[in-house]
């Protein structure tokens, strides 16, 4: 038999996940999940508890952990499972109030997931993460499966989360105002969120803005559930409502159709962002408005081609704009060519003061070209 406050005293250093599910009379949760977490610098644990569709958090510290194993969690639930860096172990409640552990033990992965097609890539948030929202957004299935045909999406979100990982890991957490323009059904904005939020301890307010008011009530609704109440999502045309001054620490946008990247990228330069992460959608403006007259006439010729050089060149001018906003930038691949062609990311972080260097050659090329694009306008309204 085993003592489930000794055995999670001893899991404790090195845990990775511990859920309680099942309950039994007593209990005060539907169920209930420990994970570790980063708040200010310090090491603590994250107690995330549900009853009746809604998120309950509670930090704690090593000994309110074994305190919450003996008042509120041993002999409440007939299975617990705990994961370390070591193994998995799952618990099972005896009649007589005891667990037996069950022989199985088995390594998990990174992230607290085992599955098996994850093995070929492991992902910062794992399959097998408890990120509940993703069940109600039919990303993962409720055994927190990834849902298959949602598998390129749930990898674009990974890799999404990965670069800001990059660039937040060593950022102490503290207050963090995010934006995500064109969020639609929201994978990132929740992903995000979970990520800032829960794993890491930020004291989070992020908005999401969309033009659909049923998708932005239905991402609404999910955030009430789980309890983000940093979290919160608001019908906006980007192109032209207004949206609330703020300064902001990051913006990100995720296939933000054709101009609605502009529109955020314009606002993130007004409002003086830190980070920018953008990963463009179809580009439509340059294609239909360029027109032969120079060096680049051979690349206008076939449809694909022009499309393409369009796209590109659309991409340029946005960083290029950036970089005399102030931004460092660069321009990354972000997920292979085969699982999505929108495949680039602009990545920019606020660095220097601003000149006028890119916007005046841009404005240049555009005139040659007879093309307009919406951010050049925007930041460089009459061509000044
Ligand atoms: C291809 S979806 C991407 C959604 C989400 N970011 C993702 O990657 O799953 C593009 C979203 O941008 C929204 N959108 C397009 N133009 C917009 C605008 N002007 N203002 C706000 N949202 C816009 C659309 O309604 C749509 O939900």
């Amino acid at each position: 038999m085993a003592d489930l406050k000794t055995e999670l005293a001893a899991a404790l250093p090195r845990l990775q996940k511990a859920v309680f599910s099942q309950p039994v009379e007593g209990a005060a949760y539907q169920k209930a999940a420990l994970r570790p977490v980063t708040i200010k610098g310090r090491p603590l644990f994250q107690l995330e508890c549900f009853r009746d569709n809604k998120a309950f958090h509670r930090n704690l510290t090593q000994e309110d952990c074994l305190l919450a194993a003996d008042e509120e969690l041993a002999g409440r639930y007939r299975q617990v499972l705990i994961m370390t860096a070591d193994g998995a172990a799952q618990y099972v409640l005896r009649r007589d109030g005891g667990y037996r552990k069950s022989a199985k033990s088995s390594v998990p992965l990174p992230g607290g997931g085992a599955p098996a097609h994850d093995r070929e890539k492991r992902y910062l948030l794992a399959e097998g993460e408890d990120i509940p929202a993703l069940v109600d957004l039919g990303v993962f299935t409720p055994e927190l499966r990834i849902v298959k045909s949602r598998y390129d999406k749930y990898r674009q979100i990974n890799r999404f989360v990965e670069l800001i990982d990059d660039a937040f890991s060593s950022v102490e957490p503290g207050p963090l105002t995010v934006m995500d323009f064109g969020c639609g059904k929201s994978y990132l904005t929740f992903i995000l969120y979970y990520y800032f939020a829960v794993k890491r301890g930020f004291d989070v307010e992020m908005i999401g803005y969309d033009l659909k008011a049923d998708v932005v009530a239905r991402c609404g609704e999910i955030a009430g559930k789980y309890g983000y109440d940093g979290l919160r999502f608001e019908v906006a045309d980007v192109s032209k409502d207004t949206l609330p001054d703020k300064e902001i620490d990051l913006l990100v946008t995720l296939h933000a159709c054709d101009m609605a990247t502009d529109y955020a990228l314009d606002y993130a330069v007004r409002h003086g962002a830190k980070r920018i992460f953008s990963v463009p959608c179809c580009q439509h403006e340059i294609d239909r408005s360029i027109s032969r007259g120079g060096d680049l006439d051979i690349l206008l010729r076939y449809g694909i081609v022009r499309e393409r050089v369009s796209a590109l060149l659309t991409d340029t001018i946005r960083a290029g704009i950036l970089e005399d906003m102030g931004y460092e930038v660069d321009l990354i691949e972000f997920v292979d060519l085969s699982h999505s062609p929108k495949n680039l990311m602009i990545r920019a972080e606020k660095k220097h003061a601003p000149r006028r260097k890119n916007i005046l050659r841009c404005r240049e090329l555009a005139e040659r070209y007879g093309f307009t694009q919406r951010l050049l306008d925007l930041v460089d309204p009459q061509g000044e």
